[in-house]
């Protein structure tokens, strides 16, 4: 039975370790660190839909191992109802969060294996699904690696990065994005320092990008979201780092709520503006950020803190969770194939399909 590298220094939201799942509950972080098992198909659709595990790939390497636990619990001989019954456990899948593109990228991968296999049998399916889960997990992990070491060349010694929500190894298999080009520049000998934004109403920087880089001693400065723009007039930002959820084929980045009102502030500062991103995020069927699927969470998340009430009972609430910024205000795109930026309907187009 396959398992994930096991290195207790190195941050791995997600453990798939002898035909179960552990994923660390990052609802609780920073103040507890409790890992859940998971078993079924079912109870993983519920840790993404409930946010336990939560950032593009590490939604999409969840739903990968969410979706062989469901293959290997279906009950029959024949690799074509198999293949139509392993379409209803990736519908159940791709139904909890509508906005990273990760999610129906790796279901996708699922199924297409499943699919161009067809001739094998259901025992044989089973097993190719469970490594192609495992080849998804790992190869995040090494494409994180590989853009941050393309991505780290941005970075001056001494530089001084805003961050938004959490693009760190708690996102991803492990490494992170945005912060794995902070891990590849620090890696690299070069003294950097991070201003996390609290990202509200979650809390992503708070409680996840505050706590892992505090756990590996880079140093870092938490700030509410609303004080970005007086620090970078104070001259105190060189320049913005974040993830994506989604890039349409234009250059047009979906993320957490916020980085857009981030990047209006580094172009008024004439600070670059780097969005770091695994090309398993990159869409190309959709081209432009107007036709990015916007999640709309429960208004509870800004009316109260937990159980901690913060504005009149019955106020009306709007609480979309992603923004699009469009691409004209992103500086570079930052990939494990290289960096891309100025055309990114070319430049996006050559990297996804490598010509
Ligand atoms: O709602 P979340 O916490 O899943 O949103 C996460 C983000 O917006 C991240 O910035 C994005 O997924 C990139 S993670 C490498």
């Amino acid at each position: 039975m396959s398992t994930c590298p096991v290195d207790s220094r190195v941050i791995r939201p997600i453990r798939f370790i002898a035909g179960q799942c552990q994923m660390l509950d990052q609802r609780l972080l920073p103040v507890e660190e409790v890992w859940r098992t998971y078993k079924t198909y079912q109870e993983v659709a519920e840790a993404i839909r409930t946010m336990v595990v939560r950032g593009a790939p590490a939604i999409g390497v969840a739903a990968a191992i969410g979706a062989w636990f469901g293959a290997r619990d279906i009950e029959t001989e024949s690799s074509w109802e198999f293949y139509q019954e392993f379409e209803k456990v990736c519908a159940v899948l791709l139904a909890t969060r509508p906005t990273a593109v990760n999610l129906s990228w790796a279901l996708e991968r699922m199924k297409h294996f499943t699919q161009s296999n067809l001739e094998r049998s259901v025992m044989e399916l089973k097993i190719g699904l469970e490594y192609e889960a495992l080849a998804i997990t790992q190869e995040d992990e090494k494409a994180n690696r590989q853009l941050g070491q393309h991505g780290e060349s941005l970075l001056a010694d001494g530089a001084r990065v805003l961050t938004h929500c959490n693009a760190g190894a708690l996102a991803t298999a492990a490494y992170g994005t945005a912060l794995g080009m902070i891990r590849a520049a620090v890696e690299a000998g070069k003294k950097i320092s991070v201003i996390a934004d609290e990202t509200r109403p979650f809390l992503q920087g708070a409680r996840l990008t505050a706590w892992e880089l505090q756990k590996e001693n880079i140093p870092v400065t938490l700030i509410c979201d609303n004080m970005a723009g007086y620090l970078m007039s104070k001259g105190e930002i060189d320049c913005v780092i974040v993830g994506a959820d989604r890039i349409a084929a234009n250059g047009d980045v979906a993320n957490k709520i916020g980085t857009y009102t981030v990047a209006i502030l580094a172009k008024e500062h004439n600070l670059p503006f780097y969005v770091a991103a695994p090309i398993s995020t990159i869409d190309l069927s959709l081209s432009d950020g107007t036709l990015i699927p916007i999640e709309e969470r429960d208004g509870r998340e800004i009316t109260h803190f937990k159980d901690l009430q913060l504005a009149p009972e019955g106020i009306s609430v709007r609480n979309p969770a992603f923004d699009v910024t469009p691409h004209r205000l992103v500086t570079a795109i930052i990939t494990e194939y290289g960096i891309v930026d100025g055309d990114y309907l070319t430049g996006l187009n050559q990297i996804v399909n490598r010509r």
